[in-house]
């Protein structure tokens, strides 16, 4: 059996998903998921890419204990001195260095001829060696570079020093025959093939990332890079949890293994999904909705008779836990308790106390309180105990077919309260003029999203917004209640509340 490694880039590669950007305390609860889920490496961020991104990168490699910790760097002196800088309290640290080697990145992007890319790959990954002692390379773009010159490029990263050489498919341009035969050649034509380890890093342009990965795996690549649920830039990257799962049901074909903790993905879907407000699409392999549904009635029969007529993978595996009984409003602590840990959560004493409140007024509202509930109900408590403005109070006024007005007050997080009234042609349309009014900030909404946690009338209502401010960035923010138009204000002052912050953040990095 050969060991495959897991490198997880969901707080780095993910962020990059048009409208996704976690916060500090986002990104910790992530990592923290991820060490639970067993992945060998996670990729914390971009620290010389901004002072947030540096201090996420920091504060993860503190956090995490039983996996190491890398941050992104160009082959650029400063970038290197900043990612020692942000991964100098972790346990386990690595530098992963990229620098394109196609030719049409070379001529238009990085404007530099090939012998000027490879002094720098020689310059900058030894640079990077004399401060880790992993250190991984990409050759950005590599599926569309000219292979005796990826070869070549290669070659002078790992004479330079880098011990983990990383193939990306940047464009999700290949198939696996092609990516396949790339790694084949590696294998022919470096000499440390074996001592060094090969990763893979794919793009689903063309919806083949997970096979272009297990491709990699088949021929020599022990390292393989993706996201959870496949988020990343444009059409994402490789889903982690589709390549962990078919090494485990297909093992007699791949004679893998890995570290990977299978019944912890549920968990650390539900989690990114949530905070990325990137809803996984139920059919989607593995994890979602309709992974374990048995329409057809034909396959319904067999199931019942033995699962193994229609169902490779057990829901159980992934921690799809199908069986378990709902809490209602006459449970105690104890068996409140026992469900957060069962899904995954670690609370203090006091996050115990403060779930559990918000549990029994959610069981007093709702017959029966689910797992996504729970979830719901411990997102919300997170992501609103670190939010600077609360709600405090909304006032709609409906007209059929006319204006629409809106009242809200707000307190800030020193106890200030304001409020303040605005029209719109619709109820939404009314609170959010209000907010930007209070929040006195120029934002335009660019995504609104809305969802019911679970089925029935009495479900609460989770509501995703992106916005964009006056200087171009966007924040995402999430409310959840049992009615719509509270839930969309919640979402929406949270966002806010997001963009206020990092503005005055921005203010007070130009002031020093
Ligand atoms: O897709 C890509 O090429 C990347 C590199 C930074 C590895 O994300
Ligand atoms: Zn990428």
């Amino acid at each position: 059996m050969k060991k495959i490694q897991f490198f997880d880039t969901t707080l780095r590669d993910g962020e990059q998903t048009p409208g996704v950007n976690f916060d500090v305390k986002e990104k910790i609860q992530i990592a923290l998921q991820l060490e639970k889920l067993g992945i060998d490496v996670i990729e914390a961020g971009f620290p010389i890419s901004s002072p947030g991104d540096f201090e996420c990168v920091k504060a993860i490699a503190k956090a995490i204990k039983h996996c190491s910790v890398t941050g992104l760097a160009r082959c650029v002196e400063g970038d290197i001195d900043r990612a020692e800088e942000a991964l100098k309290d972790a346990v386990s640290p690595q530098i992963h260095i990229f620098l394109a080697t196609s030719d049409v990145h070379m001529e238009y992007k990085l404007k530099m001829s090939r012998a000027e890319v490879l002094a720098s790959i020689k310059h900058h990954i030894s640079y990077a060696r004399q401060k880790f002692e992993v250190v991984q390379f990409s050759p950005e773009d590599a599926t569309r570079s000219d292979r005796a010159f990826l070869i070549e490029a290669v070659q002078t990263a790992i004479d330079a020093g880098a011990t983990v050489i990383n193939i990306p498919d940047t464009v999700g341009y290949t198939n696996p025959t092609e990516f396949g035969q790339l790694f084949q050649d590696l294998r022919r034509e470096i000499k440390q093939f074996d001592e060094i380890t090969f990763a893979s890093h794919c793009h689903d342009d063309l919806g083949m990332a997970t096979a272009n990965a297990l491709a990699a795996i088949e021929n020599g690549a022990r390292r393989v890079e993706g996201t959870i649920n496949g988020i990343g830039e444009r059409a994402g990257n490789t889903a982690l949890e589709e390549v962990a799962v078919a090494l485990h049901i297909r093992k007699d074909f791949y004679q893998a293994e890995t570290n990977i903790v299978l019944n912890q993905f549920k968990n650390s879907s539900d989690l990114i999904s949530r905070l990325s407000g990137m809803p996984v699409p139920r059919n989607k392999a593995v994890i979602g909705g309709n992974a374990y549904a048995h329409e057809s009635g034909i396959h319904q029969d067999g199931v019942l008779k033995n699962p193994d007529t229609y169902e490779i993978i057990t829901p159980a595996l992934v921690g799809v836990d199908k069986n378990s009984l709902p809490l209602g409003k006459l449970s105690g602590k104890h068996a409140f308790n026992t469900r957060m840990e069962e899904m995954g959560y670690t609370l203090t004493e006091q996050e115990q106390k403060d779930a559990f409140k918000r549990f029994k007024q959610l069981a007093d509202a709702k017959k029966e309180v689910t797992e996504e509930d729970l979830h719901a109900l411990i997102l919300g408590q997170s992501s609103e105990s670190a939010d600077d403005f609360e709600l405090k109070h909304l006032q709609v006024q409906y007209v059929t077919g006319g204006v629409q007005g809106a009242i809200v007050r707000i307190e800030e997080r020193d106890g200030a309260l304001v409020e303040d009234a605005a029209t719109g042609s619709g109820s939404i349309e009314a609170i959010y003029n209000t907010i930007n009014r209070l929040m006195k900030q120029d934002i335009e909404l660019t995504d609104y999203r809305i969802q019911a946690i679970t089925a029935g009338q009495d479900a609460q209502a989770e509501v995703h917004v992106v916005i964009k401010n006056d200087k171009g960035a966007e924040f995402h923010g999430i409310g959840i209640d049992f009615d719509v138009l509270t839930a969309s204000a919640k979402a929406y002052l949270q966002a806010s509340g997001k963009s206020k912050t990092a503005s005055k953040q921005a203010d007070f990095e130009e002031v020093k």
